[in-house]
């Protein structure tokens, strides 16, 4: 697209809102909350969470908690492109053709995989079309300092998780679910954060 049709492009969808009446959609919080049942109950707590360790009535240490695997080995791509994509069966398969096999749910993946079908996760977190977003571009940002504009650790100097920052702790999500509006004010209440310094203008999200 030129930049030229740009403006026009704004204009329209100005004019489209206008005549339907529904600018207020733009600040109302719909999303926030909705939480999708999936097709399989994969629990990030389980396979994201932190580990906690426990002994059994036999005296053996079991891991009730978490497998910490991180973000990254499933969500690939938010450090190098707009979208962060949900894993395809075959990363769940690097573990689950050996592991858990008497578990219900990932007998039910494992059908999925031999029908050599996708699992059809369900959409949580899906902006309109006319909205320009990119991963990459937010968790690689730096300030002045060098040091990441999205947190990468707190007050205390811990880390945190960057992907706190917009989604909430997730491994602590039995189903994930839409933390925060992800409408146009909250994108806007933290691009205007001094220590942000993110653009404003609507052709910079709207292109
Ligand atoms: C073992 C693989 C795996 C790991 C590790 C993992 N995820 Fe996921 N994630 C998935 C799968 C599969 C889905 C789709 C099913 C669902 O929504 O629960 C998903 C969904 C999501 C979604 C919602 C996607 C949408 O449709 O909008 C977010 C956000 C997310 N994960 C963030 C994280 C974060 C943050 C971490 C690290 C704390 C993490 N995930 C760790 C596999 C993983
Ligand atoms: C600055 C806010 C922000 C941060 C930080 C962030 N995300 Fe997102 N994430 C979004 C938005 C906005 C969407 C919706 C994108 C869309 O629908 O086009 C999204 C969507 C997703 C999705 C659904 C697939 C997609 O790309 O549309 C996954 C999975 C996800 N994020 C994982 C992560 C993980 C993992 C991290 C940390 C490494 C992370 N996100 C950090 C804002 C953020
Ligand atoms: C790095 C290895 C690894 C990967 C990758 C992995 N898992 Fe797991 N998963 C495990 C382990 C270990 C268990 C625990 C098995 C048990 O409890 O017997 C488990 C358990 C499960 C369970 C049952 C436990 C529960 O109650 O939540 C489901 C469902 C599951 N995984 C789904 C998935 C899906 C879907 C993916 C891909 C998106 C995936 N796993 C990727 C290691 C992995
Ligand atoms: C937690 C704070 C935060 C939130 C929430 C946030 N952003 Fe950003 N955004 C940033 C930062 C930081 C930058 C990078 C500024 C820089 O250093 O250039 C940025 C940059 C951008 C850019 C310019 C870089 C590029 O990709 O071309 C766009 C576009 C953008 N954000 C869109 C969005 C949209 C759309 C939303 C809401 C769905 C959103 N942002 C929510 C912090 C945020
Ligand atoms: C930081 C990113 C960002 C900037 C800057 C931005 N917008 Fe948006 N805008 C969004 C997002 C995200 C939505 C989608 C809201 C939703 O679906 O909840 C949106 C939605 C809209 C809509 C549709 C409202 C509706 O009812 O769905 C219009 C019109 C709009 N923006 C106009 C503008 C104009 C005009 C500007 C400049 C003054 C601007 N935007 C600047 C992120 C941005």
């Amino acid at each position: 697209m030129s930049l030229g049709r740009t403006p026009v492009r704004i204009l329209m969808l100005v004019l489209a809102v206008a005549v339907t009446g529904s600018f207020a959609y733009a600040f109302s919080n719909v999303r926030k909350g909705y939480e999708p049942r999936q097709p399989i109950l994969f629990r990030h707590t389980r396979m994201a969470g932190t580990p906690v360790w426990q002994t059994d009535a036999t005296g053996a240490k079991v891991n009730v908690g978490g497998f910490g695997i991180p973000c990254v080995y499933c969500h690939t791509m938010p450090y190098k492109g707009r979208h962060s994509t949900v894993p395809s069966t075959a990363v769940c398969m690097n573990c689950h053709t050996s592991v858990g096999l008497g578990r219900e749910w990932v007998l039910k993946m494992k059908d999925y995989w031999d029908r050599g079908e996708p699992i059809p996760w369900v959409k949580v977190h899906d902006l309109p079309d006319f909205v320009y977003y990119d991963h990459s571009a937010h968790l690689n940002a730096k300030n002045e300092k060098g040091e990441p504009k999205i947190p990468n650790k707190d007050a205390q100097g811990k880390p945190i998780n960057q992907c706190e920052a917009c989604h909430g702790k997730v491994e602590t999500m039995e189903i994930v679910s839409v933390q925060n509006t992800f409408n146009m004010q909250w994108c806007l209440d933290c691009h205007r954060k001094p220590d942000m310094k993110a653009p404003t203008d609507c052709i910079a999200c709207h292109r």
